[in-house]
């Protein structure tokens, strides 16, 4: 996370809000801000090398960087790159994806096929954002909703019997629908504004869809893997929304002290949001070897997906 902190009272100075709307509406209580020096490459790099101490490797033992990320230090090249070079990594490939708030998901599965497919035998898969620097600030709707911050996991190749008791990725479902891409969009680009440009929702309406279209992806992805609600041990989803949260688990039958909840300190920061609930769950003892944990994003596009992690 990045070092300084703004909580939801910095904001009553900048725009027309308050502590106990952002609270109420959203149980956002404060979010991470980079500073100058922490760029995404730099926050993606730090979180890198812990998930890679974490799994007792080296950084030359990966040979897959997959980084999810909406807010890329440069239009190219991608930032993965950049990261690969900061751990010193020669060999193997490293890219970006581009599903904003599901990008980890996206990522995440796209590192399972490759390894399934024997391009790769360990992948880096990083959710790295600074949302920050998207973002109105005179703009109420938007700017309190978001924060920076970046988290990875290292996912290996190994032998499974083909059964839901296997370790690893159980089953995956990813969907989109460009339909809504005006509901939440950056209003600039290379191509066309030759901008950066600032994030633009219509929260109503992204809320409106949400639990729908991620309790279908999650239902989808238990028939996939002919698994159910009470066989899922942590719900680790996507940090938006407090009330999106538990409409979500609610509809699922999932119990709320499954439910892994981080946006009250990390406030939503899209591909990131995933792998730091599952850093903070994961350090604090809840989720533990052999659970069957349930990723879930939505976001921009729209983009949804779901995954099942036997840990
Ligand atoms: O990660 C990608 C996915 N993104 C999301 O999941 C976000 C989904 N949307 C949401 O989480 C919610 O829609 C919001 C938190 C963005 C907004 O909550 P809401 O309950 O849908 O509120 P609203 O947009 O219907 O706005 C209610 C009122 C409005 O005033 P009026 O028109 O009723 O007079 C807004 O202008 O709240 C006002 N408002 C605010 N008031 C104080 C909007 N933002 C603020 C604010 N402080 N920051």
């Amino acid at each position: 996370m990045p070092k300084r902190i703004m909580a939801n009272r910095d904001f009553e100075h900048i725009v027309d809000t308050s502590d106990e709307w952002i609270i109420q509406r959203t149980g956002i209580r404060q979010r991470h801000i980079a500073g100058d020096d922490e760029t995404t490459a730099s926050l993606g790099e730090e979180a890198a090398r812990n998930a890679i101490a974490s799994a007792g490797l080296e950084p030359n033992d990966i040979d897959l960087i997959v980084l999810a990320t909406s807010t890329p230090d440069n239009t190219f090249p991608a930032t993965a790159v950049d990261i690969q070079n900061r751990l010193g990594i020669r060999h193997g490939a490293a890219f970006d994806m581009q599903a904003v708030c599901s990008g980890f998901i996206y990522a995440l599965t796209t590192a399972d096929l490759y390894i399934r497919g024997g391009m790769a035998q360990r992948a880096l898969v990083i959710g790295a954002e600074t949302f920050s620097r998207l973002l109105d600030w005179e703009d109420r709707t938007t700017c309190v909703l978001f924060g920076d911050g970046a988290g990875a996991v290292v996912v290996e190749a190994s032998e499974g019997a083909g059964l839901t008791s296997d370790t690893g990725i159980i089953a995956a479902k990813l969907r989109s629908d460009g339909c809504h891409k005006s509901k939440l969009y950056v209003d600039g680009g290379p191509s066309t504004t030759k901008t950066v440009g600032h994030l633009r929702m219509q929260g109503r309406e992204v809320f409106r869809h949400a639990v729908g279209m991620i309790t279908d992806v999650i239902e989808d992805s238990f028939s996939v893997a002919g698994i159910s609600a009470e066989d899922i041990d942590w719900f680790v989803p996507h940090q938006a929304n407090r009330r999106i949260i538990e409409a979500s688990a609610k509809k699922l039958g999932i119990a709320d002290e499954k439910v892994v909840v981080t946006v009250d300190r990390h406030g939503n920061t899209s591909a990131a949001s995933v792998p730091l609930a599952l850093s903070v769950a994961v350090a604090d003892g809840r989720i533990k070897k052999g659970d069957m944990v349930l990723l879930e994003a939505m976001g921009g596009g729209f983009t949804w997906g779901a995954i099942l992690v036997r840990w």
